[in-house]
């Protein structure tokens, strides 16, 4: 009796207060939504220890990470944190066939020996601002000013836009070396001005071989039980005033404001846990209208994916240099369209439409109830629809179009080698065979990731594939009648006579000049292809105004109408904080999934056959020995993963898993199969954060890597 009171007691005292585990929460406002809810769970920092702008805080040592992912600085001499599948196409860009990182592992053993990334970035954040209320000013203003004028809502929109460009030029004066953007939040209705640096000389230092930092590939990605060691390190560069610089081996290593201690002491179910990250795409917002489109551009890509990833395979099981070629392709396609079979599934096992749909006719009677608020949000939902409707077809075009056509590869090659040529040809006009020259350079690097069988094999098959799915109207012109004609002969033509399908046979083409090489197949299926998509991509928007304006409407509403509850807005590659507890859960009846996972489970999965579950030599010897230094767990036994409540989507790998104290436990890697359509809504019971514990990272890069000399510069605590 007593117990239910107090739950019932605490239920209700955690009413006004933000709640645990749902949220990517903006970091400004930690203060003012978050901090009571923290403390309650156990968190024991202040929100000003996690973000400031007036001194240093964790969000110091959390970066955005190349294109899409997340890292952190765990030493004072810029030495960085992520996954192994955030760092996965740097490493593969360094190997080769006699250095195979990505399949062997890699430790630098001194700072000469790490390996400068070329177009890899870090980006560190340096303040957020809310100017809504500022370019708000400039819309009302216009407004009036404008009244009488038929274009008064574009004036309005250009006087928002040279309101955020003069917000943009003070603070680039006021923080040099800065970058600073101005992003929208909620649907238009939240506008933030973002000051960021940009380091760009970042090197690798190291990370395990494929068989630990992608154990279990494909068959366990998305899933929980987990044994995957997915991190790599790196070390960001700066210029010797410790600002951005561009590559130079006279650099030094960055000295962030600062890095995360590391803490030993081991986690347990309920421990508090929060991640600092940049989650990228979220739909908490988005309506049945919107949701059923995307289900539906799922199916497209699911199935052309299909098709593509299983000739892929094919060829880079029976060729290890294939394999390596293509290996970064292959997970990104991979990964995506595991992630929509899951949220597929998730979507009708968590009846998530319907229940969309139910919270959009309880908010439209919310609506009702009141003249004000039917005159705000009364036609959001309708117009939303309507522009979803008007954008449908054309949107299922491209899509298709873009997961086949757009595959083949020989096409980039073609594109690239025009663009380079024109571009060079501008830096010297009339000095065409220097600009071939530079053009062919320039192209190099695309054969280093093609196959040229593989190409030909997936072309057939994709444009078959277009040719069986499109509507007849959007055939394409490929010199015949598209309907009939022999696309194998086809592509078999086109790949013998390019001059594009390898570096000698375009080297040896260059004399011919450039208006002969225009000529050449590959460059007039481009054509082809750019034009189609152009006709393609018109009918793609003609919804786009109904959608913004409904979907900011519809924001606006949805926050008037729970406004007595925290609220976030939806994930755009911006840092957020979301915090909750390590935490078991129950895939279905009668089964509990424990909050972590062994090297047994590594054993106990080891198939010397399966590519994707090799077990290294070495490490079977180390789990024979027992042989974990201090990074086992007080039974002896090795930790490898853990499992959080925490409310992350992708962008969000390679964050930071930090304990009470704001030490780091922990690398976000992953999302659990039960839960896919976790990003449109988010599911307490069941959505759990997929992480690597920081003491198997250690175990792996210290034991395993002997690159224990990096200990030195990490702060650790036990
Ligand atoms: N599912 C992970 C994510 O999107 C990426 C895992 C990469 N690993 C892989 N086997 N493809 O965050």
């Amino acid at each position: 009796m007593k117990k239910i009171f107090c739950t019932i007691a605490a239920a209700v005292l955690l009413i006004p207060g933000a709640r645990a585990d749902e949220g990517m929460w903006l970091l400004p406002l930690l203060q003012e939504i978050n901090a009571d809810a923290m403390k309650d769970l156990g968190c024991r920092l202040t929100p000003d220890q996690i973000y400031s702008i007036n001194h240093s805080s964790l969000k110091d040592a959390v970066v955005v990470f190349g294109g899409g992912c997340t890292g952190e600085l765990i030493s004072n001499q810029g030495l960085l944190v992520t996954n192994h599948h955030c760092g996965y196409s740097s490493i593969q860009g360094l190997s080769t066939d006699e250095h195979n990182y990505l399949e062997d592992g890699y430790w630098a053993m001194s700072r000469e020996q790490e390996l400068p990334v070329e177009g890899l970035s870090v980006t560190f954040l340096k303040s957020m601002t809310d100017v809504t209320d500022i370019l708000d000013a400039a819309r009302r203003e216009a407004l009036e000013q404008y009244a009488d004028s038929a274009n008064v809502s574009k004036l309005a929109e250009k006087a928002v836009e040279a309101a955020a460009d003069r917000l943009k030029k003070t603070a680039e004066q006021e923080n040099p070396h800065a970058t600073v953007t101005v992003r929208s939040f909620y649907n238009n209705n939240v506008y933030y001005l973002i000051v960021n640096k940009v380091y760009r000389d970042v090197r690798f230092v190291g990370a395990p071989p494929a068989s630990i930092g992608k154990f279990g590939g494909e068959t366990d990605n998305w899933m929980w039980p987990r044994h995957t060691g997915d991190f790599s390190m790196f070390r960001v560069y700066a210029g010797k005033d410790n600002e951005p610089a561009r590559y130079s081996k006279d650099n030094v290593p960055y000295v962030p404001a600062r890095s995360l201690t590391i803490s030993l002491k081991g986690i347990n179910e309920g421990d508090f846990a929060m991640i600092l990250g940049y989650p990228g795409r979220t739909q908490r917002f988005q309506t049945e209208a919107q949701l059923q489109q995307m289900m539906d551009l799922h199916d497209i890509s699911i199935a052309a994916r299909t098709i593509r990833q299983d000739i892929m395979w094919k060829h880079m099981e029976s060729d290890p240099s294939v394999r390596l070629k293509y290996a970064s392709k292959y997970a990104g396609s991979s990964n995506g369209r595991k992630k929509w079979i899951g949220q597929k599934k998730a979507f009708k096992d968590l009846r998530v439409l319907e229940r969309e749909r139910q919270k959009e006719a309880d908010f439209y009677q919310w609506v009702l109830k009141n003249k004000e608020r039917k005159e705000k949000y009364g036609t959001a939902l309708q117009e939303i629809a309507d522009g979803v409707a008007a954008n449908r077809d054309g949107e299922k075009a491209v899509q298709l179009f873009g997961e086949t056509v757009f595959n083949i590869e020989l096409l980039d090659v073609a594109g690239a080698f025009a663009g380079a040529f024109r571009q060079a040809l501008t830096a010297v006009p009339g000095d065409s065979a220097e600009a071939l020259q530079d053009a062919y350079q320039a192209c190099l690097a695309f054969y280093d990731d093609y196959y040229e069988p593989l190409d030909r094999e997936v072309s057939a098959a994709l444009l078959k594939h277009y040719r069986d799915q499109a509507r007849p109207e959007n055939a394409l012109d490929l010199g015949g009648n598209f309907a009939t004609m022999d696309l194998d002969a086809f592509v078999n033509k086109l790949f013998d006579e390019s001059r594009f399908t390898s570096p000698e046979k375009l080297k040896a083409a260059l004399p011919e000049g450039f208006a002969r090489l225009r000529q050449d197949p590959v460059v007039k299926l481009y054509n082809t292809v750019y034009e189609t998509l152009m006709k393609l991509s018109a009918e793609t928007s003609a919804g786009d105004e109904k959608i913004a304006k409904g979907s900011k409407s519809f924001a606006a509403g949805l926050m008037e109408w729970k406004k007595k509850e925290p609220s976030y807005p939806d994930a755009n590659s911006t840092m957020r904080l979301t915090y909750g507890t390590v935490k078991s859960y129950s895939p279905q009846d009668a089964l509990t999934y424990r909050y972590y996972s062994t090297i047994y489970g590594v054993i106990e999965k080891e198939d010397p056959d399966n590519y994707e579950f090799r077990v290294p030599k070495k490490l079977k010897e180390l789990y024979v020995a027992r042989d974990y230094g201090p990074y086992a767990m007080a039974d002896g036994n090795l930790p490898v993963c853990f499992l959080t409540n925490n409310d992350i989507t992708g962008g969000n790998s390679g964050s930071p898993v930090l304990n009470a104290d704001g030490h780091l436990i922990g690398l976000a890697f992953d999302g659990n199969w039960e839960s896919m359509s976790g990003d449109v809504i988010f599911e307490p019971e069941l959505q759990r954060c997929i992480c690597v514990d920081i003491r198997y990272v250690l175990f792996l890069m210290d034991k395993f890597g002997g690159a224990g000399y990096l200990l030195k510069e990490m702060n650790i605590v036990k």
